[in-house]
């Protein structure tokens, strides 16, 4: 596969060092030579590994689309306008994969917080219940998408949530039963780590994932651009994984 970086920040780096031994990089496309996007065939790119900023990301998508390159998409923050993608992708008969995490145990993390949910709603009145999620201080967004895809899954599968609410760099909460509360915090070098408390009187249950390094999310990536390449659609990890 010859795979065009666009995006050569933490993540395009971690993404270059794991490609190399399988795959040929076309491009390594950053803001000093952001043109370059507009060409991508010149390059012979067959996919594009997208991980830049919220700004910039439907744009590059956009850009991916209309030259008939498939995308995967690891930037977060953009969501609101994923309706303008959805369009766009079936408008261009495109190609997109995007995840708010690539990483494997985060999948497997989301599967297992839905079966939490799915014991512990009996228990909400005894229970409350909080989303924590730590990262590095460069992060733009917040909360994160992965704490977002998790407050979704509760949401899912305990009718009583009807909302989330961040609160950035504080524990204190009061909400009501209809409110989920995300904290986030933001401390130097952590690489990612999501908490899903339920919290009593009595006890404290605490699900966590901690990531180490990028490492689980490039491999993830690389992996979503082997599987799109040929595919029309837009694509997420339950189709790569066979998590339900
Ligand atoms: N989905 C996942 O599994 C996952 C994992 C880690 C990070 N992320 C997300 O990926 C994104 C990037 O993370 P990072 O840690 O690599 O950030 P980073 O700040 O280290 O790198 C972003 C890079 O994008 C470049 N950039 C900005 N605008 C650009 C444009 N228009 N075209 C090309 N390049 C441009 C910047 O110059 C920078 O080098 C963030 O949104 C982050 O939250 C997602």
């Amino acid at each position: 596969m010859n795979v065009a970086i666009i995006g050569y920040g933490k993540m395009g780096k971690e993404v270059e060092k794991l490609l190399l031994p399988y795959h040929r990089i076309s491009c390594i496309i950053d803001i000093h030579n952001v043109d370059q996007i507009n060409n991508l065939h010149a390059y012979n790119t067959d996919v594009a590994i997208e991980f830049t900023t919220p700004e910039s990301a439907v744009n590059n998508i956009l850009l991916c689309f209309k030259q008939n390159i498939p995308v995967v998409c690891g930037t977060t923050g953009w969501y609101d306008k994923f309706d303008i993608i959805k369009n766009a992708c079936s408008q261009y008969n495109a190609t997109l994969f995007y995840a708010t995490n690539f990483s494997i145990g985060v999948n497997i993390y989301f599967y297992i917080i839905k079966h939490a949910a799915q014991i512990l709603k009996k228990h909400i009145n005894t229970y409350s219940i909080q989303i924590e999620e730590i990262h590095h201080t460069q992060k733009k967004d917040s909360p994160s998408g992965t704490a977002i895809t998790m407050s979704k899954i509760l949401m899912n599968e305990i009718p009583e949530i009807k909302t989330w609410v961040n609160y950035i760099n504080n524990s204190i909460v009061n909400t009501t039963i209809h409110e989920l509360p995300i904290i986030s915090k933001r401390i130097s070098d952590v690489v990612g780590t999501h908490k899903l408390q339920f919290l009593s009187e009595i006890d404290e249950i605490i699900i966590e994932h901690k990531a180490h390094n990028r490492k689980g999310f490039a491999l993830g990536a690389i992996k979503a651009a082997e599987f799109i390449v040929g595919k029309k659609g837009i694509f997420t990890m339950n189709d790569l994984l066979e998590i339900n």
